[in-house]
C-alpha cells in the first residue's frame, strides 16, 4: 500500500517559495519550509510567514529548516530555488524523497531541464508552469502580486501511482485557491511560459521597471515584441506547439502583473545570480544548434550580464 506521508515541504523561501508555502498553509497542517540557509531558517521557525494582499496582512505559523533529514519522507516536495540554485539543491533533497513522493518543479526558464530530469532521484519529477506574481518584501515575507494559472505535468512517461499524486497536488492547490491545470503537453507550457518570461523578465531588469512599466516605454515594448518572436521561432523549429500569439500573452502577462517586479530585477537588485541564462541564454543556445539569428535576445542576455558583473553576492 502507498505510504502517503500529510508532510508537504516547499523548498526554497524565495518569493513564489513564500506564496506556495502560504496558500499551502490555509489548508493543510503539515508544512515545511526547506532553505539552505540555515539562520533564515530559524529565522522562519521563529516568526513564520506573512502574505501581503491588497491592503491585508496574514500571518501562518510554518516549521522550517535547513536540514532535510529534520522532515524525512514527504508526499510532496514544491522545488522554488532559482534555476542556477538547482545542481547544489537537488543532492539535499534526498531525506526527503521516496518513490512515493512527487517533486513538483517550478523553475524559469529550460536550462535546467536537462540537469532535473537526468538526476537519477527516487521519485517522480513533474512541472510547474506559473503566471502567478509575488514579490519578496522582506525574509519570509511576501507580496502578492498578480492572479496566474499554473500548468502541471510530466515531461516523459509517468506511472499511473504519479499521475494520481499530480492529480492529487492540483486538487490541493485548487482547494487552496490556486488555478490548475493538468496538462498533456507541459512541454508546450514551458514554452509558452519561457516566451513569456523572453519578453518580460530581462527588459524589466534592464529597464528597473515594474512589469507594468513595460507597457508604457516603447523602447522596451518593441524589444519585448522582437524577443518574444525571435524565441517563438526558435520553439516553431523545434516543433513546439505553441499556443497562438505569443506577443499579445506576454503583454497579457505584464497587465495582468503590472505592479510586479519580476523576479529577474529582484535578482538583479538584491544583487543575486539571474535567470538570464535558463530563460534568454536558452533561446540563444538552442537558436545557435538550429542556425537561427536571434540579435535581440542576444542583446538582452549581454545588458544583464553586465548588470550583474561583479555584484553577485555570492
Ligand atoms: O519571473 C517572473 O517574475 C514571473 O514569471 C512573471 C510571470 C514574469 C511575473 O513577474
Amino acid at each position: 500500500m502507498r505510504d502517503r506521508s500529510p508532510r508537504r515541504v516547499v523548498v526554497g523561501p524565495g518569493a513564489l517559495g513564500c506564496l506556495l508555502a502560504t496558500t499551502l498553509c490555509r489548508t493543510s497542517k503539515e508544512i515545511w519550509v526547506l532553505d539552505h540557509d540555515s539562520q533564515r531558517a530559524a529565522l522562519l521557525q521563529h516568526s513564520g510567514l506573512t502574505l501581503e494582499r491588497a491592503d491585508r496582512l496574514e500571518h501562518f505559523p510554518i516549521q522550517a529548516t535547513a536540514d532535510a533529514r529534520q522532515i524525512g519522507p514527504v508526499s510532496l516536495v514544491l522545488l522554488c530555488v532559482k534555476a542556477p540554485a538547482l545542481p547544489g539543491a537537488l543532492p539535499s533533497l534526498l531525506p526527503l524523497l521516496t518513490e512515493n513522493t512527487l517533486l513538483l518543479a517550478w523553475q524559469n526558464g529550460i536550462g535546467h531541464l536537462p540537469l532535473l530530469m537526468e538526476a537519477g532521484l527516487p521519485c517522480p519529477v513533474a512541472l510547474a508552469v506559473t503566471s502567478l506574481g509575488a514579490n519578496l518584501a522582506g525574509p519570509g515575507r511576501v507580496r502578492f502580486g498578480g492572479e496566474g494559472a499554473t500548468s502541471l505535468g510530466f515531461l516523459g512517461e509517468a506511472s499511473p501511482q504519479a499521475r494520481l499524486a499530480l492529480e492529487e497536488t492540483a486538487t490541493i492547490l485548487r482547494r487552496a485557491g490556486l488555478e490548475m491545470r493538468v496538462e498533456a503537453d507541459i512541454l508546450a507550457q514551458v514554452w509558452n511560459k519561457l516566451l513569456v518570461n523572453v519578453g518580460i523578465n530581462a527588459l524589466t531588469a534592464i529597464y528597473n521597471c515594474e512589469n507594468g512599466g513595460l507597457l508604457r516605454n516603447e523602447e522596451a515594448l518593441a524589444l519585448l515584441q522582437a524577443a518574444v518572436l525571435e524565441a517563438a521561432s526558435v520553439a516553431q523549429a523545434k516543433g513546439i506547439a505553441l499556443a497562438p500569439e505569443p506577443v499579445t500573452r506576454a503583454i497579457e502577462v505584464c497587465r495582468a502583473t503590472a505592479d510586479n517586479i519580476s523576479s529577474m530585477l529582484q535578482d538583479v537588485r538584491n544583487k543575486r545570480q539571474t535567470e538570464i541564462m535558463a530563460i534568454n541564454g536558452a533561446v540563444l543556445e538552442e537558436a545557435g544548434r538550429l542556425g537561427i539569428p536571434v540579435p535581440v535576445n542576444t542583446e538582452l542576455v549581454a545588458a544583464v550580464r553586465e548588470l550583474t558583473k561583479g555584484s553577485l553576492s555570492g
